[in-house]
């Protein structure tokens, strides 16, 4: 940050070339950099600014993903950007520590911006982050770790039109925060990973080789109540998890690697045993809590997701710029039911997202979440033919967009806008 004027924070969208494959420049996208971005830190309380800059050769969006801000600042396809043309978005932070992340959002293009390349993370801080103990010396014991697969051509060029796929672009080469083959050093000590899915539609489930477990410490808008224990974690894209890993624990004559679902190497580890922390963690962490009110309160919102590939809607409709879906009362809480509803071929699961707010997941399905989704979220999965009810609240006032974050299916019109009054 620029603390001169205020926290100001400066981001620009640039084209660049990066060395992903050794000895060949790739074409990217990059926030103030070549490829990826930056970590941006804010603390709870602090006025700061965005200074956001657009010097690519086509028009773009800064969009904070999770960030509870003004709408007119959430940099959705409203608030598009030209080339050459800098605004600014000032707001107050009033969330709890979180990680979260930012992302392009231009109708149309924010699939392909994405793919190559613009995605930078988000750290929140509050009183009650640095007073818990946990690993917080940014690359040393606490990493963010940002999982994207992508396909190259024979030049080892991003070409998005050509691989585009109309439920999802996946792709054959895992990068970790635009690393093709990483390896992360760690110490013989408790270390906190940062999970975000940033996959344009590929879900991760996350899980030691070893068959150890880890602790999951927080969802994507804040700590859960304890660190609680779990041998796997499953990330669909947009969602974000925050975990501890204990590599004292860990036999490190072994090969430790996170692997995915299908048992592929997501990131292996390689131990550095002269580094070791005796780190204590808080056994409460935070005070999250679904109301007997909330839970109580009726269904105002019903939402039909429904669909694949180009024909993909929500309640019937596809996404208008111009059509406002619902409208919300400022800081009223509602209740959202959304249903998935299953198509011949059986449907897909969709990470459902809303701008501008965390929610709290009420139940799934009727019943109480999972532990690992009892925390404040922005993004859910829904598997088809499940029902989940949501209590949203929005602090601020504006459009805020509400979408399937599988980036092909809000481009192709599963997305929606509701109006903060
Ligand atoms: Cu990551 Cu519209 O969002
Ligand atoms: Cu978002
Ligand atoms: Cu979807």
């Amino acid at each position: 940050p620029d603390k001169e004027n205020g926290i100001v924070y400066d981001i620009t969208a640039q084209k660049g070339k990066t060395e992903i494959y050794k000895g060949v420049q790739t074409e990217t996208y990059g926030y103030n950099g070549s490829f990826l971005g930056p970590v941006i830190r804010i603390n709870k309380g602090d006025t700061v600014k965005f200074r956001t800059n657009n010097n690519l050769t086509e028009a773009t969006t800064f969009h904070w993903h999770g960030l509870d801000v003004p709408g007119v600042g959430d940099g959705g396809p409203h608030q598009l950007l030209q080339p050459g043309e800098t605004k600014e978005v000032e707001f107050t932070v009033n969330q709890q520590a979180s990680t979260l992340w930012f992302h392009p959002h231009p109708e149309g293009a924010t699939a392909e911006q994405v793919y190559k390349g613009l995605a930078g993370l988000i750290y929140v801080e509050d009183n009650n982050s640095k007073n818990l103990g946990l690993p917080d010396d940014y690359g040393t014991n606490d990493f963010p770790l940002v999982f994207q697969d992508r396909q190259f051509n024979e030049d080892k060029q991003f070409d998005y039109k050509a691989v585009r796929n109309q439920d999802g672009t996946i792709g054959d080469t895992m990068l970790v925060n635009g690393t093709l083959d990483p390896k992360l050093t760690v110490g013989k000590e408790k270390v906190r990973l940062r999970l975000l899915n940033g996959s344009n539609a590929r879900n991760y489930t996350f899980k030691l080789n070893t068959g150890d477990s880890f602790k999951q410490i927080a969802t994507d808008g804040g700590f859960l109540n304890k660190p609680t224990e779990i041998s796997e974690i499953t990330l669909t894209p947009g969602e974000r998890a925050e975990i501890i890993v204990d590599f004292s624990n860990l036999d490190a004559s072994s090969d430790i690697a996170l692997i995915n679902e299908d048992d592929t190497i997501l990131l292996p580890f390689k131990i550095d045993e002269q580094k070791t922390n005796s780190i204590k963690i808080q056994e409460t962490l935070n005070n999250y809590v679904v109301t007997e009110e909330e839970k109580n309160l009726p269904v105002t919102k019903e939402l039909e997701l429904f669909g694949m590939g180009k024909m993909v809607y929500i309640n019937d409709k596809q996404f208008d710029m111009n059509r406002i879906d619902f409208t919300q009362k400022q800081g009223e809480t509602e209740i959202w039911e959304i249903y998935n509803k299953p198509d011949m071929m059986g449907g897909m699961t969709h990470p459902f997202h809303i701008h501008g707010t965390q929610f709290k997941i009420v139940s799934i399905d009727g019943k109480e979440p999972p532990v690992s989704l009892q925390g404040w979220k922005d993004t859910v999965a829904i598997e088809s033919g499940q029902t989940i009810k949501l209590a949203v609240k929005f602090n601020n006032k504006g459009i805020y967009m509400f979408h399937c974050h599988v980036l092909e299916h809000e481009e192709n019109g599963m997305m929606g806008q509701v109006e903060v009054l």
